[in-house]
């Protein structure tokens, strides 16, 4: 009771948009972003953790707490303009920011919801299918991701959340009453150490979605996909929805990487894709670190280095979808860039953590 009597109740401010002209409200406790989110506005996104700079945005009156540090994201000429990034403030004060809003992103109503684990299959060593039968159904698009509530038995960790990507299309309606994802074990990581060793069929998990802008865009240009590791979740949504809904008519050419043949998973139900669709589908594995004398007759090396070779000198006129490790994404994007690729035409999803992240909290 003394301790209620004491505690800062949150305070409400006034957070306008601009040029859209939309007027919320936002508490201290939530990011500009949550609170945009939360009320319907399409406010530009992806990975709501400080790392893709996709919220940014200008700060044109008023005042934020910065949750990390944004200056590695944003240019010296954003910095001085007074860009913020949405997903990290906090507002002190009525805030007015100028952004322009997505169009076409697919809006789904946020659900938070419990869901019971149904199935953990291991894919390869450090890869496990884990699927989830859900107490309230939740709508979404192939492509985006759910939030995974850390459990209260976690410490530390309880109460955070890990994004993680939907790894099968959606129902034609887009509801799902069960939710399927590939999630990596990667080593010391609060979560994933622990749904490798405690968690078992029946373990009960709350998730939150669904969130994110990594979607297939229309189009009739043809498609280069890049997935590495469980970077392949989304990208197989995608291409399964896209035949789903009679979209399967456009090119592919589909790069998994990978280090060496254990770690390839998935084959057949690529495979099945590639079978079912009606354009061209090209599937190229390469594999970076399989050993010179094994009996793999593939591709070898980085996706970097065969990415012209094999889309060929008409690789800028493609539509490209990224996902998996940061170091892939970003290697990939220079390449792009160097083949001349429009930046509008490439999408990705980077599977940021808090490595990546922790060393530029500032608070
Ligand atoms: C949009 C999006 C979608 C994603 N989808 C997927 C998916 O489909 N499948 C998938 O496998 N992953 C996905 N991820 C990654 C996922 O969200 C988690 O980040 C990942 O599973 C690691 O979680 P964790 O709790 O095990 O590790 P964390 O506890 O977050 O730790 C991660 C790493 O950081 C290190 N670390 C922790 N704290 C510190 C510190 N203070 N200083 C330095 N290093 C530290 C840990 O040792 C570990 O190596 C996605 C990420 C994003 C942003
Ligand atoms: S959504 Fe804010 S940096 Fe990615």
């Amino acid at each position: 009771m003394f301790n209620r009597l004491f505690r800062r109740t949150p305070s409400e401010y006034n957070f306008r948009i601009t040029p859209a002209d939309i007027e919320i409200r936002v508490s201290s406790k939530e990011t500009l972003l949550q609170a945009a989110l939360h009320q319907g506005v399409p406010f530009p996104y992806n990975c709501r953790a400080g790392g893709c700079g996709e919220c940014k945005c200008r700060l044109v009156e008023g005042k934020v707490k910065e949750l990390t540090d944004k200056s590695y994201l944003l240019s010296a000429e954003e910095l001085k303009e007074n860009y913020i990034l949405a997903c990290q403030s906090i507002p002190k004060s009525d805030v007015v920011v100028e952004v322009t809003l997505e169009k076409g992103r697919p809006e789904h109503p946020i659900v938070e919801t419990s869901g019971t684990i149904t199935k953990l299959k291991p894919l390869t060593h450090d890869i496990l299918h884990v699927a989830m039968g859900l107490d309230q159904p939740m709508t979404y698009t192939a492509g985006q991701y759910a939030e995974i509530i850390l459990p209260a038995e976690l410490k530390p960790g309880a109460g955070e959340s890990r994004s993680y990507s939907f790894a099968c299309a959606s129902s034609q309606d887009g509801r799902a009453d069960q939710l399927d994802f590939f999630i990596r074990k990667v080593p010391g990581g609060a979560f994933t150490e622990w749904l490798f060793s405690q968690t078992k069929v029946g373990t009960k998990l709350h998730v939150r979605g669904p969130y994110g802008n990594f979607y297939l865009r229309p189009g009739t240009q043809p498609i280069v996909c890049i997935a590495g590791g469980s970077g392949l979740a989304p990208m197989k949504a995608i291409l399964e929805q896209a035949h789903q809904d009679k979209k399967s008519t456009r090119d592919v050419v589909f790069f998994f990487g990978a280090r060496t043949q254990a770690d390839l998973y998935c084959l057949d139900e690529i495979e099945q894709i590639r079978r079912n669709w009606t354009g061209r589908f090209e599937f190229v594995p390469i594999l970076s670190a399989e050993p010179e004398n094994s009996t793999w007759q593939g591709r070898r090396g980085l996706i970097t280095d065969h990415l012209q070779p094999v889309v060929g000198e008409r690789i800028a006129q493609h539509q490209a979808y990224l996902c998996g490790p940061p170091p892939m994404i970003d290697s990939c994007l220079v390449e792009f860039s160097r083949c001349g690729m429009d930046s509008s035409q490439i999408h990705f999803d980077k599977f940021l953590d808090r490595s990546h992240l922790v060393q530029r909290q500032t608070v």
